[in-house]
């Protein structure tokens, strides 16, 4: 049938597949296509490295297994320090934290890990291009469908549209706090037409595809009752059992008065390093690669969570003080670049992120710097990131030990708000890969920021060379600042519903019916 529905499309409206021609492509800079490797060469020069050093293997039994040995997992255990400044002050009041510490935290983040935003970024202009009113079960909700147009005036070679749905309760008084996830936006349970309309438009249907293809006419002829287009589950299911913890993440959002949205990271960068010329990076720079100190992957998508809270700002149904961003995996380092860059959002589940999200850089146990830095992930970073993996270059040899900046200081940039990292175990495959305990030391050692600024750690001691991470299970979760790893995998799902009650007492939301 989708077959159908693209031939008519194209039968009927041939001007939409010319119109996007209309682009002198001679009057702008050529848009360079690169393939990764090419790319990773690229920046490899342009940083004066000869040679990386490989990534270990995630395979235990090949010959560069990666290290799961804790004995000689910190080969530099002083970590950069928090809460002293670059010039040697002691931080001890919230102002000196604001005005000088936090700002010299994003500057080295931003110049040596996830890189700088250009200045020219272009203005994103948000329509709402669906809303339809949708039942989840016995939950009714309103879904909108909104897309974020970046102006590419300035290079018309490259399109960029943020791709986001809004799904939000409507059994609840509003405006509610929404989640932001990272993931793929689509109508949970598109309303269907009713019975009249149904027919109406299977007539239709039936008579474009006759126009289409005369012999169709006999064969609807010999099925006289049938109806190409059947309908579909609609309506509120009073059956449905109300969400539980086994639940999704977003039922378990609705059933508690939350909304959610869901937004498109492949529709603001691509996840590969041959997309480094196109996407809202390649936009900024007319087609051309990247420089050393400019944005990566996951700092582009954190840009993009930043833009769809514009949008959210907008949208009545939605409390905008009380939004919050998600992710797992990649999308949990990018979440945790969005929050801790992206001061308006209240708070973050940080699900499962591991090198380049909570876990310590400069650690060496699973995945290490050396794997970043290869051709496969350097695209989620700054080009600078690549002297951390260097063997050979002008500037000599570099390990994770050099990175000026490490992600405790990452962490404490999101403080005082609401910072909730999650993990699964490694025994439900949440792979030790990972590096849980890197990301337990790197939240011990962010406490301090979240005291100073009056908010609460997780109620241990700073010394995070010492603090033995916990029983999985186990609820750290009294302060801003809260850890916990879950009997399960790779994903965040089975934390929702301690997220949850959390987020909402610590954001003061009660839902009013
Ligand atoms: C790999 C990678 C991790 C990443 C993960 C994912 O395992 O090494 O850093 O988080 O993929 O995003 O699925």
């Amino acid at each position: 049938m989708k077959n159908y529905i693209s031939l008519l499309i194209f039968a009927l409206f041939p001007f939409i597949v010319s119109a996007q021609n209309d682009v002198d492509d001679t009057a702008y800079p050529t848009l360079r296509t690169f393939t990764t490797q090419e790319d990773h060469a690229n920046m490899m020069e342009q940083l004066g490295i000869t040679e990386l050093r490989p990534g270990p293997s995630g395979n235990p039994s090949a010959p560069n297994a990666a290290n799961y040995d804790p004995s000689i997992a910190d080969p530099c255990p002083e970590l950069p320090a928090l809460m002293v400044t670059d010039d040697g002050k002691k931080v001890t009041s919230p102002a000196i934290w604001w005005n000088q510490r936090r700002p010299e935290l994003i500057e080295g983040f931003e110049k040596e890990v996830y890189g700088r935003i250009p200045e020219n970024v272009p203005d994103v202009d948000w329509k709402v291009e669906i809303v339809d009113n949708e039942w989840i079960g016995r939950i009714p909700v309103v879904a909108k469908k909104v897309t974020g147009y970046v102006d590419n005036s300035a290079y018309p070679l490259i399109d960029v549209e943020i791709e986001m749905m809004v799904v939000t309760p409507s059994n609840v008084e509003g405006p509610v706090p929404v989640l932001m996830m990272f993931g793929n936006p689509r109508f949970p349970a598109p309303a269907q037409p009713n019975r009249d309309d149904l027919e109406t438009i299977n007539e239709s249907f039936k008579a474009a595809m006759i126009k289409n293809d005369p012999a169709m006419k006999e064969m609807f002829e010999k099925y006289p009752a049938y109806q190409p287009i059947q309908a579909g589950q609609s309506g509120p299911n009073w059956w449905a059992p109300a969400p539980n913890g086994d639940s999704p993440g977003s039922e378990q959002l609705l059933a508690n008065g939350w909304g959610y949205a869901t937004i498109s990271p492949a529709s603001i960068q691509a996840d590969n390093g041959a997309g480094l010329t196109r996407g809202i990076i390649g936009l900024t720079n007319k087609g051309q690669p990247r420089t050393p100190e400019q944005w990566g992957s996951l700092r582009a998508w954190a840009w993009g969570a930043a833009r769809g809270l514009d949008y959210l700002e907008t949208d009545e149904d939605v409390d905008a003080t009380k939004v919050g961003i998600e992710g797992v995996s990649r999308y949990g380092k990018a979440a945790l670049v969005t929050l801790a860059f992206e001061d308006r959002f209240a708070v973050g589940l940080i699900g499962s992120s591991g090198k380049g999200g909570a876990t310590l850089h400069r650690r060496v146990f699973g995945e290490a710097v050396e794997n970043i830095t290869g051709s496969g992930e350097y695209h989620w970073m700054a080009g600078n990131y690549l002297k951390y993996g260097a063997e050979q270059s002008e500037f000599g040899k570099m390990t994770g030990c050099d990175i000026p900046v490490d992600s405790h200081q990452l962490i404490a940039m999101a403080a005082p708000r609401l910072t909730f990292i999650s993990y699964g175990i490694p025994e439900e495959g949440d792979a030790l890969w990972l590096d849980q305990v890197g990301s337990y030391q790197a939240s011990i050692a962010a406490q301090p920021a979240f005291i100073l600024l009056g908010a609460e750690g997780l109620g241990k001691s700073n010394d995070y060379m010492n603090e033995v991470m916990p029983e999985p299970q186990t609820n750290l979760m009294d302060g801003e600042l809260a850890w916990r790893q879950h009997i399960g995998g790779h994903t965040d799902q089975p934390n929702y519903q301690y997220f949850i009650p959390w987020a909402s007492e610590k954001l003061g939301y009660e839902v009013k019916r």
